[in-house]
């Protein structure tokens, strides 16, 4: 690894004081439950422990396991507190149990999962009160408040997805999400090549798979200045494309053809287009709103489809982070701040992607829009350590995914809050997998080939 020359921005956690960290921390504590709380608390006891799908666990083991991994982190590991729960640690350790099996579980009830989280969340904060925030790595600028704050949003999430999975009446509302506000905008932008500096080794709340900062060269190339929409989509799918394997690599057409996959998850052919389900709500899929609901295996033949390709996860990040003007690694496209309502469309604030153009002020320099919120975008990447990767504080959180099984996706989703995301954040999953707000845009090289 060479010694970046280049600089990264610096994070704006390191300039509060102890008191100020410790505030910051239990507020974004406190934000991350009341999403928890409003998740579990829309549907019944009965929905609570049943199985949606085999793909998700019972809402009830995601709240049980939140306030698990926070007692054993915090309330054990920085607290050095006695256990609460020591009998429940194997239900909700997520590589004893697959999702599958885990409705079978002796799993605490609604109501003794509510009062365990909340016994824990008041330990926690006792501890947040007490402990030093430097001298331990784990501690350090708020580290393992951060982690846990992350691991909550994260959980927040696949309970979002769990509910659009649910059968039923809608009970999650929201405003819808604004309509296109930019201008015209060229379909690509151009991103030079050059070096970058990748990853981070200045967020304090970076997970150990963003680490560290690293300078990386990039070829130009150009990317889609939006995720794909849904109307480009359905051009795919009406011109035959699930239909061609030519479009689709080997293991992407055995998936679609084993499973009869014929459009994105939660599409419906009418007789007037195409409809979806949304949160209970069925309706007229919207032509301008990035697709969403998509594997990597339908996004990879859409690229092929039009000519172009995935961009790879280090093209994805210089667009997203390079300031072509001073050469620095930005936090965020827009620049250093944190998101705000104006910037991205993330942390649920509606239940669904924004139109393509919805978000002119979180552009990046170089011209791209979308890159953090609306959909998690795929990238063409497996998933890696960086070179001088060091799991921390634990192998499970990355390191044992590491291999070619798993695909990065980047830039969050409206269902990821500001919490749970960043530049250098990164996502996985398996190619096949469409139950999460999954989109893409496509690159291609700057010298014409595909
Ligand atoms: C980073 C979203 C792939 O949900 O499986 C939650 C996050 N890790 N609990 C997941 C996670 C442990 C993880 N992803
Ligand atoms: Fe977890």
């Amino acid at each position: 690894m060479t010694e970046p020359n280049i600089i990264e921005a610096t994070n704006p956690l390191r300039e509060l004081s102890p008191q100020d960290l410790r505030a910051h921390a239990a507020e974004a504590l406190t934000r991350a439950r009341a999403r928890s709380v409003a998740l579990t608390d829309a549907v019944d006891d009965e929905d609570l422990t049943r199985q949606h799908s085999k793909l998700m666990s019972p809402l009830v083991w995601d709240l049980a396991h939140i306030g698990s991994q926070e007692e054993l982190w915090l309330v054990r590991d920085v607290g050095g507190r006695e256990p609460l729960r020591p009998d429940i640690d194997d239900l909700y350790d997520a590589f004893q149990h697959a999702r599958a099996d885990r409705p079978e579980l002796p799993l605490l009830g609604p109501a003794e999962a509510r009062r365990y989280v909340g016994q824990v969340r008041e330990k926690a904060f006792d501890v947040l009160e007490k402990a030093p925030l430097e001298g331990r790595r784990l501690t350090e600028l708020g580290f393992a408040f951060g982690m846990i704050t992350q691991h909550e949003q994260q959980h927040d999430e696949t309970m979002l997805a769990t509910h659009q999975l649910r059968k039923g009446d809608p009970v999650l509302h929201a405003p819808a999400p604004p309509a296109r506000r930019a201008g015209s905008l060229p379909p690509e932008v151009f991103v030079p090549a050059g070096p970058f500096l990748m990853g981070t080794s200045a967020e304090p709340w970076a997970l150990d798979n963003e680490r560290p900062a690293h300078e990386v060269h990039v070829d130009a190339y150009y990317l889609d200045t939006t995720p794909v929409t849904n109307g480009a989509y359905a051009e795919f799918v009406d011109s035959g494309g699930y239909r061609q394997p030519r479009w689709w690599s080997e293991a992407g057409w055995a998936y679609l053809t084993a499973h009869d996959i014929t459009a994105p998850r939660f599409w419906r052919r009418e007789q007037d287009g195409w409809w979806r389900t949304r949160f209970g709500v069925y309706e007229r899929v919207p032509a301008d709103q990035p697709v969403v609901h998509v594997s990597f295996h339908e996004a990879e033949a859409y690229a092929a489809w039009a000519g172009k390709r995935l961009p790879t996860e280090r093209e994805w990040e210089k667009a997203a982070r390079f300031d072509p003007a001073t050469g620095q690694s930005r936090r965020y496209p827009w620049g250093n701040e944190e998101p705000t309502p104006e910037h991205a469309n993330l942390g649920q604030r509606h239940l669904s992607p924004a139109a393509a153009g919805a978000y002119p002020a979180g552009a990046s320099p170089l011209g791209a829009h979308q890159l953090i919120g609306d959909v998690w975008e795929w990238t063409s990447t497996d998933f890696h350590g960086y070179p001088g990767f060091g799991a921390f504080p634990y192998r499970e959180y990355s390191e044992v995914f590491f291999g070619p099984d798993y695909k990065v996706l980047r830039g969050g989703s409206f269902g990821t809050d500001a919490a749970a995301i960043r530049g250098t954040f990164r996502n996985w999953d398996y190619p096949i997998r469409r139950q999460i707000f999954s989109g893409f845009r496509c690159a291609r090289d700057a010298d014409g080939r595909a």
